[in-house]
């Protein structure tokens, strides 16, 4: 069963809290918060106090957040406490990716690891065991609506079968890019989330975007 998960760098953030509304009520399953830092990324998005006032308004949500940024340890008890239910970061932003993973589970929520398009799937192979979620890019991270890099689908295979090996069995997630054709290549490759941003919030209709990539 693919789950969705709207990322809403894609939304327009003057009606955030109606659409991500709009989004869950056509059956999203979530909601992919990407936070940038300038740093980590070449980009700046939003942070903590954007979450606190979005669980506010809709505290049933799952929020899938996504830190792209430099120290995620340092800030992860800001977004557990603003309402993160996972926090995923990026494997290439730590030093001690373990220590990183049991300091996001010591602020009580679910931990997912990140790979860049260029960095070794096998950097993470170690973590299988310790993660609720491996989330793939499928494009640089820092920007939405860039095109879907086609490598991803094998990763997201090798991901897999190294999970398979290793008798564990985390979501995979795949973010960049994500329409109809290429959420179905990553689904059979293994994936059971699909992040979309454009496709979603883009849409004449985002509701039936939603429909349309949660029927996959
Ligand atoms: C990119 C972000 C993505 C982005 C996806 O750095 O992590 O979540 O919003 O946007 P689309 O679906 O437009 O490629
Ligand atoms: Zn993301």
């Amino acid at each position: 069963m693919i789950k969705l998960s709207p990322s809403i760098l894609a939304a327009d953030f003057a009606r955030l809290g109606e659409q991500c509304r709009t989004v869950l009520d056509a059956g999203a399953d979530m909601l992919h918060f990407d936070v940038m830092d300038g740093h980590f990324v070449p980009n700046i998005s939003f942070g903590a106090p954007v979450l606190a006032s979005l669980h506010r308004a809709l505290p049933d949500a799952f929020y899938d957040v996504h830190l792209m940024i430099s120290d995620p340890a340092g800030y992860a008890p800001a977004f557990a406490k603003a309402g993160a239910s996972c926090i995923t970061f990026h494997v290439e932003a730590a030093d001690d990716p373990k220590a990183v993973i049991a300091a996001i589970r010591a602020c009580g929520v679910q931990a997912g690891v990140s790979l860049k398009p260029g960095t070794p799937v096998e950097r993470i192979f170690p973590l299988l065991p310790l993660v609720d979620l491996v989330l793939v890019m499928s494009v640089e991270p820092g920007f939405g609506g860039q095109a879907f890099l086609p490598d991803a689908a094998g990763r997201i295979a090798a991901i897999r079968a190294a999970c398979r090996a290793q008798g564990v069995d985390p979501h995979i997630s795949v973010d960049g890019g994500i329409n109809a054709e290429t959420g179905a290549q990553c689904a059979a490759a293994g994936a059971d989330w699909l992040v979309a941003g454009s496709t979603v919030f883009a849409a004449p209709d985002p509701a039936a975007a939603v429909a349309a990539l949660r029927a996959l």
